[in-house]
């Protein structure tokens, strides 16, 4: 080994140190050069056999090495540092506010839903659940409308093989539950149900509607009455009222259409009213006795009250929705400020 050689020793050694791509590099040539048991100490070991004209230039050779080695390997930590230190800097902007993750809401109509079973449930109701695809007993026959009743025209519906057609009315589930069990009955049920209507800003063919059903002995109108009193003081504000207005149904005798004061307005007539002061809300009235016959109540023993509303309906005068067909398109973009 010369000085040739301990110069080269070092061009090379100072070419690594630059190309070297993290502190770990850096530090593995550090130990391998001029480390406790690197290229240098055992150079200087080797120092005792050079002939003494030579030492003096070789010492100092070695001491250059040591010199220019360190100083590369500082330079080189300093700027590997540096540059990590800039990269973390651009991944994370602390004075950047978060990012959220975007939360998702329930449909109008599952609020809705939520909502009025809800409100009943606190009422001692259970929720009730009945299929789309009914037979057209439960749907009419039960119900008190025979095959040549005039209101099964009102609301035409897609007949299915084997007695089969979707449901018209929610109306069937009450006829299905009390075969099944006997007195006293409290449920709600809310779902889908099927029309041959076209389609306009207030009609779809296929909608919702939640049904409510009581059934116990001395059930009165006067009970009708109070408990939907406090369902639309529940649903709609405080200082809400209902209204009954006689109507026909042919599973309810005495039967009423019910509206609400309107809740915009407080009675007194706007756009949401059409000026009126009233929002018709639902059908109700008290069970027809031949209806607790056909599911084998004894009409003697027991009276009783049903109703039934539109989903779609409410969610519209609650949001101010003005077309029902908004609710079906899906934009996330309308819904999501419900
Ligand atoms: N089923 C009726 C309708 O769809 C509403 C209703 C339910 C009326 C229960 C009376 C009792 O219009």
């Amino acid at each position: 080994m010369d000085i040739r050689d301990i110069e080269e020793l070092t061009e090379q050694t100072l070419a690594e140190l630059a190309g070297a791509a993290d502190l770990g590099a850096v530090e593995a040539l550090r130990v391998k050069t001029i480390g406790r048991n690197g290229r240098l100490p055992e150079l200087m070991k080797g120092l005792k056999d050079v002939p003494a004209a030579d030492k003096p230039a070789m010492g100092q050779a070695l001491n250059s090495f040591k010199t220019a080695v360190t100083a590369a390997v500082n330079e080189r930590k300093a700027a590997l540092e540096a540059a990590s230190k800039s990269a973390q800097a651009d991944a994370f902007d602390l004075s950047l506010p978060g990012r959220w993750p975007r939360r998702g809401r329930l449909h109008p109509i599952q609020q809705l839903i939520d909502r009025t079973s809800g409100i009943f449930r606190r009422m001692g109701f259970t929720v009730a659940d009945g299929p789309d695809v009914e037979t057209e007993y439960y749907n009419f026959d039960a119900l008190n409308t025979p095959a040549d009743h005039v209101s099964r025209d009102l609301a035409d519906t897609f007949y299915l093989p084997g007695g089969l057609l979707l449901r018209t009315q929610t109306s069937a589930v009450q006829a299905r539950y009390m075969e099944s069990h006997p007195p006293p009955v409290r449920i709600v049920c809310p779902g889908r149900c099927y029309r041959r209507d076209t389609t306009d800003a207030t009609h779809s063919a296929n909608f919702h509607q939640i049904e409510g059903l009581y059934v116990d002995e001395k059930v009165s109108l006067a009970d009708l009455k109070g408990d939907i009193d406090h369902f639309a003081r529940e649903l709609m504000g405080p200082g809400v009222k209902s209204r009954f207005r006689t109507h026909f149904f042919p599973f309810t005798e005495p039967s009423v259409e019910v509206d609400f004061s309107c809740h915009m307005c407080a009675g007194q007539g706007c756009r949401v009213c059409k000026q009126s002061g009233w929002i018709e809300i639902m059908g109700a009235g008290m069970v027809d006795p031949h209806v607790f016959q056909m599911a084998g109540y004894d009409p003697e023993a027991v009276t009783g009250y049903a109703f039934g509303m539109g989903i779609e309906r409410l969610a519209m005068i609650l949001f101010g929705i003005d077309d029902i067909r908004r609710l079906y398109e899906n934009d996330v973009r309308y819904l999501a400020q419900f």
